[in-house]
């Protein structure tokens, strides 16, 4: 392959949103989709709960639309919202089309009915969340996958990190508009110049942001950043989502322990056996994940424990290991049997609530570029996500922006003479500790100042380091030759000033943003919108 590539669009990213869009548009249109890693490297592949729907005849779009407002907080888009739950049941039709296996009902003799299993989680006040045991990411990425390989328009491209966008006007032509984007080949080491006349953003989200996170190491924010540099406005990233139950163990790295444990009766406790979250909210374990993040953080620092406890032990030993084979096989191999003993969990950075702000189609505030899945902000997430809701918000984005690039077609062109990425004033570093040592500060600053609980004192202290972090950053960027580490550390660091501006600007406690000096909710719910210094150029 040479250093030039040419799409009609560019697909960022491989996960469900990525992938859903590419099988939309690959009957008409040539698409590339791009990983920084193996395919297989987002949130997607790890996604266990489900998909949360309105498939059951008693259940209503009213119900899953007044769930997700509750949750929210009072700041969820009800347009969005309306639009989204409307398309679930097609958006999960397409996908039992597209051969992904989710689990079915059982009758009482053992054989499975034609009915799919429905499981329940925090917030939602019916059972609609529809999945493949635990492992629902997995079943929706290997099947889209399969159909993504099938098809001869599609061409998937593993190892290619995503630089920076390319805009006209940068470049200093007409308007602002997208045109493609600068690709590491981390096979070559060569930066590539991708064009396209569309350019999607689907890089996930950016939880990696902080020290203890359930994501993989792609969710670093690189399509926030990558828009923001390029012009586009940015909201409501103060809120990022800490999942309340991963497993406590030094072996453990990033594993969740899927909220549906909890939604089929699994209890939190103390070490002492005691149960703690009907002292904090009446749906007790099934309160919206803010509220049961936040009440374990509260026992953890009370009582100085090191982790809290999820028991679903009480329940047959057969309905665990059916229900939960990837949690219960997990555990076991750390030498906990759940069937037996609790599980030790900790609360962990989970999911980015905000993102670049997207019109109903994923358009983007720059011409020919959209955003869809986890980097975006429709608008359905509010100040605190309800579970499953956003494999959902991928599914229908996917398909919403594809079919409105469809409608744009007969108007974009091909981006023409695209320069050279310019690698002549950089040199290979010899300092890779820098980078290092900066990821391991950035993100134990965020955990310590700009987590669960809030203060103006620790947000002003977390700016002032990543103020520090950010010219060092762009001083390395400008004389090194980038690698994946230095991008990740790049984009990190600017998405994790953007949390702290949006937090440092949001003067009450909503949702996942709880700070000790403004405790109190605002009679007015507003979205804490930046705008790009470059916006105007
Ligand atoms: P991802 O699936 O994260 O994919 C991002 C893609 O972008 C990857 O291919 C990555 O390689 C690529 N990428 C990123 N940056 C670059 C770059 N610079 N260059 C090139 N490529 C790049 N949600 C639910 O609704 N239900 C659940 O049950 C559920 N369970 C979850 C469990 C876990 C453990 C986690 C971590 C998340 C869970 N979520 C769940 C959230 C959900 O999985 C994610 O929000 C969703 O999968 C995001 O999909 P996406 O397509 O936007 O991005
Ligand atoms: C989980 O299974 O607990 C995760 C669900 C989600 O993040 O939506």
């Amino acid at each position: 392959m040479t250093d030039t590539a040419q799409y009609d669009v560019l697909v960022i990213g491989s996960g469900a949103a990525g992938l859903t869009l590419a099988l939309h548009l690959a009957d008409n249109l040539r698409v590339g989709v791009i990983s920084k890693g193996q395919l297989s490297e987002g949130s997607t592949f790890w996604a266990q709960g489900g998909v949360a729907a309105v498939l059951d005849d008693s259940d209503t779009v009213d119900a899953h639309v007044q769930d997700t407002l509750d949750a929210g907080g009072g700041l969820c888009n009800e347009e969005s919202v309306r639009h989204i739950v409307g398309e679930s049941r097609d958006a999960i039709g397409w996908l039992i089309s597209q051969g992904v296996p989710f689990t079915r009902e059982r009758r009482e003799d053992g054989s499975e009915s034609d009915d799919f299993h429905l499981t329940m989680e925090g917030g939602h006040s019916h059972r609609r969340i529809i999945h493949a045991a635990d492992a629902t990411g997995a079943a929706i990425f290997n099947t889209l996958l399969q159909r993504a390989l099938q098809h001869d328009n599609i061409e998937l491209l593993e190892n290619r990190v995503a630089v920076d966008l390319i805009t006209s006007n940068k470049l200093g032509r007409d308007g602002h508009r997208c045109l493609g984007a600068y690709i590491l080949n981390r096979s070559t080491g060569h930066v590539e110049t991708h064009a396209a006349r569309f350019t999607v953003l689907a890089t996930g989200g950016a939880s990696k942001v902080y020290l203890y996170t359930s994501n993989p190491d792609s969710a670093s924010g690189d399509g926030i950043a990558m828009a923001w540099r390029a012009g586009c406005r940015v909201a409501n990233m103060e809120f990022n989502q800490f999942h309340p139950t991963c497993l406590y163990h030094p072996r453990a790295k990033s594993f969740l322990v899927t909220e549906a444990l909890r939604g089929e009766g699994a209890l939190l406790k103390l070490p002492d056996g005691t149960r703690f979250m009907p002292r904090f909210d009446s749906r007790a374990e099934l309160a919206p994940r803010d509220i049961v993040a936040r009440a374990i953080d509260h026992e953890m620092k009370r009582l100085g424990l090191d982790c809290v406890y999820l028991d679903i032990s009480h329940k047959p030993a057969d309905f665990i290991r059916s229900h939960f084979p990837t949690v219960y096989e997990r555990c076991l191999s750390f030498g906990i049997d759940i069937t037996r003993e609790p599980i030790p969990v900790v609360p962990a950075a989970h999911y980015t609530c905000g993102g670049v702000v997207v019109s109903k189609n994923g358009r983007t505030d720059v011409g020919s570029l959209y955003a869809i899945g986890e980097t975006s902000f429709t608008g359905l997430h509010g100040a605190n996500r309800m579970a499953s809701n956003s494999l959902l918000e991928c599914i229908v984005y996917g398909r919403s922006a594809s079919s409105d690039i469809l409608q744009q077609l007969a108007t974009t062109d091909m981006p023409e003479n695209l320069p050279a990425w310019d690698e002549s004033q950089v040199t290979d570093s010899d300092e890779d500790v820098i980078i290092s040592h900066n990821w391991d500060e950035l993100r134990r600053f965020m955990w310590d100042y700009v987590g669960i609980v809030r203060t103006t004192k620790r947000l002003q202290r977390a700016k002032h380091r990543v103020d520090m972090l950010l010219a060092e950053i762009h001083e390395f960027y400008s004389n090194y030759t980038v690698t994946r580490d230095l991008l990740e550390l790049r984009n990190l660091a600017l998405v994790a000033d953007l949390i702290i501006q949006s937090a440092m600007l949001r003067k009450e406690s909503r949702g996942l943003h709880f700070t000790l000096d403004y405790p109190d909710l605002l009679d007015e719910a507003r979205d804490t919108i930046l705008q790009p210094p470059s916006a105007d150029d």
